[in-house]
């Protein structure tokens, strides 16, 4: 049966700020992309999803968008987006672009208009409120609601306006009042525009937080924990609202117009276009935006379990057999390492190349879709940068109740600077990503002797060219593209192993994440496809069992004989 080419397929994020400069500004820009677009194709990647480049005054790095249906000067031309796209068509390779409907940039002009007066035409295309008085006549917020870090209140005052806006991430980003007939209608239509122009998706920012409670009924209060940041409230009210659930609907309906009808001929760059959400929650929630009722939604959920998972068989094994029970087949689970918003992976182990080589073996043998960081195939590291200096919005609300001493010492790291330097194509001072005369808009990271694309592309021990291997296997097999898997028990502790099969043929992964050598048993004999350390081997061992012997922290793909 042939799957839709989502299921199948494997995601690739740009950064834009960081990916390329052509033009020698010390920023990227969507020339710089279209000009390494052949090294995603030696990556073997399917698609790539790029980060916003649309009009913005950057302040969270383009997550600020002050003109959806334009380009930010700094990163080109709507020209630039379209060769982008037919550049990347031309080469097999399907571009997702990211969609913030959330909000938008407080210097939007239709922000600025909203914030005008309580009458102008768009007072309502923003989430507006008269507060409560507290004792003293007290200015307050409408209700108890944070903002989605809960590190600011989620209403922000006009004195403009005299009234209290909502901005569920940060104060400059007004949320969009989606219960509003011509925001959806504009909103809508610019999804279309890109459509039209041929991107076959996107990844949505945020999508879990578009829509709050309409009686406005505050959040219960509740201390906890959450990625290393503490909570003080249950966003009962302001997540994952039904609204939500049908906005997801509505906007897969959009989608669909743009998809030829089933038994259409696949035309190059065409076909199924999808959405990706950026939405948190647990497992029935997030599949209720894949599926409400009758009705589909979103076609892919980020599961960012991996992203702060420790590193060990036995944590890795639950969450995968989670993932199976949770996102059974036509189900696809996304399996995230890293992204622009969290820690590198490589980071999180220690800097252990031998890890992240375990990492990259999994991450490209389970069942469902992968998606790669940009950097991350050639072992990118966080670079320490201090909250003072940040160019990320989020470190100025920490920095003055975080010394910088304790924040040094945090395993997460809280400005986001840090995973998001330039890439490293070359060893060279500006790394192959802007002239060596010119600051880069990030520091480069130190490591960009040892860990750049032109020196990793001829080593065959390389990161990037095991990265490369597996992403071809992966592409080449039917059983890694199948929608079975199952996980297989290992005597040794620190061993995970589970088998991918189809009709046609069965792959065996074996890993051993720990750090001692270990040895896995198997029935019959077993060929190597693929190893993350030369010193891997199968001995025949009689009574037709062979065994698999696994230096610490390495990995094997193996064809059972
Ligand atoms: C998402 C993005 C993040 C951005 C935020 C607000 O979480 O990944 O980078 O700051 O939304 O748009
Ligand atoms: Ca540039």
């Amino acid at each position: 049966m042939s799957r839709p080419w989502w299921h199948t397929t494997s995601i690739y994020q740009v950064y834009p700020r960081s990916f390329a400069d052509s033009n020698g500004d010390g920023i990227g820009d969507l020339p710089g992309i279209v000009g390494h677009l052949d090294h995603l194709v030696d990556l073997g990647v399917g698609a790539i999803w790029v980060s916003p480049f649309f009009a913005s005054p950057q302040r969270d790095i383009g997550y600020d968008i002050s003109d959806y249906r334009s380009v930010a000067p700094e990163y080109g031309t709507l020209d630039d987006a379209r060769t982008l796209i037919d550049e990347a068509h031309r080469r097999g390779l399907r571009v997702l672009f990211d969609l913030v409907l959330n909000h938008t940039s407080d210097q939007h002009a239709w922000f600025r208009e909203s914030r005008s007066s309580r009458t102008n035409p768009k007072a309502d295309w923003y989430v507006w409120h008269d507060g409560r008085v507290g004792s003293g006549g007290r200015r307050l917020p409408p209700n108890n609601w944070r903002s989605e870090l809960q590190l600011t209140k989620a209403w922000q005052w006009s004195d403009e306006r005299e009234q209290w806006y909502l901005a569920t991430f940060l104060p400059f980003q007004p949320d969009l009042n989606w219960r509003h007939p011509d925001v959806r209608s504009e909103m809508f239509d610019t999804v279309r525009s890109w459509l039209a122009m041929g991107v076959d998706g996107f990844r949505l920012d945020i999508f879990g937080s578009i829509m709050q409670d309409d009686q406005l009924r505050d959040n219960p209060r509740r201390l906890d924990l959450s990625f290393g940041l503490p909570r003080v409230q249950q966003p009962t009210n302001t997540l994952n609202t039904d609204d939500n659930f049908t906005l997801a609907g509505d906007l897969r309906a959009v989608c669909d117009e743009f998809t030829p009808p089933p038994g259409t001929p696949e035309i190059p760059g065409a076909g199924e276009r999808i959405l990706l959400g950026e939405v948190f929650g647990p497992a029935e929630t997030l599949r209720r935006y894949v599926r409400d009722g009758e009705r589909d939604g979103l076609h892919l959920v980020f599961l960012f379990d991996f992203l702060t998972a420790t590193y060990s068989a036995a944590g890795y094994r639950r969450l995968i057999e989670r993932f199976e029970v949770e996102f059974p087949d036509p189900l696809q689970p996304t399996y995230v390492l890293e992204n622009h918003d969290r820690t590198r992976s490589l980071s999180r182990v220690g800097g252990d190349l031998a890890k992240a080589r375990v990492l990259a073996t999994m991450l490209c043998t389970l069942r469902g879709v992968p998606v790669v960081y940009q950097g991350q195939e050639i072992g990118m590291t966080n670079r320490y940068i201090p909250l003072r200096e940040a160019d990320d919005p989020i470190p100025g609300l920490l920095a003055r109740r975080l010394p910088e001493a304790v924040n040094r010492r945090l395993p997460e790291r809280l400005n986001r600077d840090e995973v998001r330097t330039p890439m490293q194509w070359t060893a060279a001072p500006g790394v192959g990503f802007c002239p060596d005369d010119v600051a880069p808009w990030l520091p480069v990271n130190d490591n960009r002797s040892e860990r750049n694309v032109a020196d990793q592309s001829g080593d065959p021990s390389s990161l990037l060219s095991l990265y490369r291997t597996l992403l071809a296997l992966r592409a080449a097999s039917p059983a890694l593209s199948g929608s079975s898997l199952h996980i297989v028990d290992s005597d040794a502790e620190e061993v995970l192993a589970y088998e991918r099969s189809d009709g046609e043929e069965r792959l065996l992964v074996v890993a051993n994440l720990g750090a001692r050598r270990a040895e896995h048993a198997i029935t019959g004999g077993a060929d190597i496809v693929v190893a993350t350390d030369p010193s891997i081997t199968v001995r025949v061992a009689g009574g037709g069992r062979s065994t698999v012997r696994l230096a610490a922290n390495s990995a094997v793909v193996l064809r059972p004989a």
